[in-house]
């Protein structure tokens, strides 16, 4: 690593997560309007990957805290706040999502599966009217983590194409042709 990139491992991670994350996003949504029995098969995939991605959320949280994150020192300090506000609550839709989807379907009776690990249920006590609200919340968090991630792709090609720096290559990797870090 150098001191003008996240750690490769970092940046695997949010590639990965990036698409995964996508992915779960446009399978929660066409799941639903899918034919059974088919319809059950797509469900249980949705809530697998969406505990491992919970899983992978901790791991890059821990590895939050244990990297050094390039510096943004050369940026104005509005869009340095922007940038932490905007990351800093990515993640924590990133935890909220999951952790919603595993209560609803708990509170539901319907308990996620995990590879090896087999089912993995939460110790709550069925209860349909939680499980509709928690219908809810898992919905609301959804938009409101599409409309975060709205942001940060838009503040990405402002800083490439209207700034041209090298915000990108930050996270790249390659470097980018920009003049400033
Ligand atoms: C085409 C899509 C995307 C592009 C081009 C992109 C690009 C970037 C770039 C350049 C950074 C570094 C910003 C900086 O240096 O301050 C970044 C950080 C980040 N991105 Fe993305 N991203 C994309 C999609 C996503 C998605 C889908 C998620 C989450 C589901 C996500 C979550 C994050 C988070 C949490 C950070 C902060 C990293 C940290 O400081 O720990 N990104 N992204
Ligand atoms: C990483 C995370 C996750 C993302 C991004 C995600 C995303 C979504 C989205 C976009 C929908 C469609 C919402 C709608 O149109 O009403 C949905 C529905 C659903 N999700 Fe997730 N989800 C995640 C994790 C989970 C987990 C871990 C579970 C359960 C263990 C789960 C269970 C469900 C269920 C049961 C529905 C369907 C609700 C219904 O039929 O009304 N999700 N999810």
């Amino acid at each position: 690593m150098n001191e003008t990139q996240y750690s490769f491992f970092s940046r695997v991670l949010h590639w990965l997560m990036a698409g995964v994350f996508l992915y779960q996003i446009a399978l929660g949504y066409l799941m639903q309007r899918a034919d059974k029995p088919f319809k059950f098969i797509l469900y249980g995939r949705h809530k697998t990957l969406g505990l491992i991605l919970l899983m992978l959320v901790v791991v890059r949280l821990i590895n939050r805290l244990l990297t050094t994150v390039p510096s943004l020192a050369n940026f104005p300090l509005w869009q340095k706040r922007a940038a932490k506000i905007t990351h800093y609550s990515i993640y924590v839709m990133m935890v909220a999502i999951p952790l919603s989807g595993w209560l609803m379907s708990s509170y539901a009776g319907y308990h996620p599966r995990l590879p090896l690990l087999g089912v993995v249920a939460l110790p709550v006590d069925e209860s349909k009217s939680l499980a509709d609200v928690l219908n809810k919340v898992h919905f609301l968090l959804n938009y409101g983590l599409l409309t975060l991630l709205l942001l940060h792709i838009a503040a990405v090609i402002y800083h490439s194409f209207v700034l041209k720096d090298k915000v990108l290559g930050r996270m790249a990797f390659f470097q980018g042709k920009g003049n400033k870090v």
